[in-house]
């Protein structure tokens, strides 16, 4: 007898109502797209996101890592209910968010990666997700951990997240904190910002190709340097004084 295994292995994902595509102006004039993907998409992001997985600084290997796991979960159905949203400078990748969502009230946020530092590009997305749990698809709460303290600084303490310590995150089993449809209305016109519809020929560059992003987080030139020092998460410092051994700052 045949048994279909894939049958089992799939979940049926329940019908998501689609993130309506907008648009934010950076500080740097930049216009940038946020936009949902789709499984078609994901083989075009996951070399980005690859390649931040040793990239020690600021907790990206570890984000990268999860999010990896996230991203070919949801190409291969093996997870349930999530979605992705990039956010694209030009085409190019700026930002990755993903979620899923616990059941019709609660939201479970994933992961935010920026490879464009500098321009709240992360936050600008983050944003645009908890937009699409509480104002899209109409649900109570959203479900928040960080991993890196640029992430604490920006979730826990810009949006000022309710604690839900007794309900362990889905991202290692942490205590969970909560952004709510009153945290979010707080946060409107100063966390949350950009417009609808965004402009065809924008949104058409963003949709003609997933781009790579020309300034990613890279790892330190000298990764054994970076290790020893200790102050310095770069390794400048390191890296000067074995120059100034080679003769070469001279
Ligand atoms: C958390 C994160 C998404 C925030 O993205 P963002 O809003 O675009 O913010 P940036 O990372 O560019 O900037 C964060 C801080 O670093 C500073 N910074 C600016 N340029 C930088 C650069 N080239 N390198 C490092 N830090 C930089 C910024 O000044 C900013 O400080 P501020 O909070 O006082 O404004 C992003 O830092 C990230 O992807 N981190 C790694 C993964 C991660 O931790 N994700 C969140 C998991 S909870």
């Amino acid at each position: 007898m045949g048994v279909d295994v894939e049958k089992i292995l799939r979940p049926v994902d329940n019908p998501l109502p689609p993130f309506p595509p907008k648009y934010v102006t950076l500080a740097s004039g930049d216009e940038m797209v946020i936009r949902q993907v789709d499984r078609s998409d994901i083989p075009d992001i996951l070399p980005h996101i690859a390649r931040l997985m040793s990239v020690e600084r600021d907790y990206y290997d570890l984000v990268a890592a999860r999010a990896m796991g996230e991203l070919l979960a949801y190409y291969y159905h093996r997870v349930q209910d999530e979605y992705v949203l990039v956010a694209q400078i030009d085409g190019e990748l700026a930002a990755v968010v993903n979620g899923r969502l616990l059941n019709q009230d609660v939201g479970m946020s994933y992961h935010t990666i920026s490879l464009r530092r500098g321009m709240r590009v992360g936050a600008h997305a983050f944003a645009a997700k908890m937009e699409y749990h509480i104002d899209i698809m109409k649900q109570k709460e959203v479900l928040i951990v960080a991993e890196s303290p640029i992430g604490f600084r920006r979730w826990m303490v810009e949006y000022k997240l309710e604690k839900r310590f007794h309900i362990p995150h889905e991202l290692g089993g942490p205590p969970s904190w909560s952004l709510t449809k009153e945290i979010f209305d707080r946060a409107r016109g100063s966390l949350v910002v950009g417009r609808r519809p965004v402009p065809a020929k924008l949104l058409a560059k963003a949709k003609a190709a997933i781009l790579p992003p020309k300034d990613p987080p890279k790892p330190p030139v000298d990764l054994l340097a970076a290790t020893r020092a200790r102050y310095d998460s770069t390794a400048t410092a390191v890296m000067g004084q074995r120059w100034d051994l080679e003769g070469r700052n001279k």
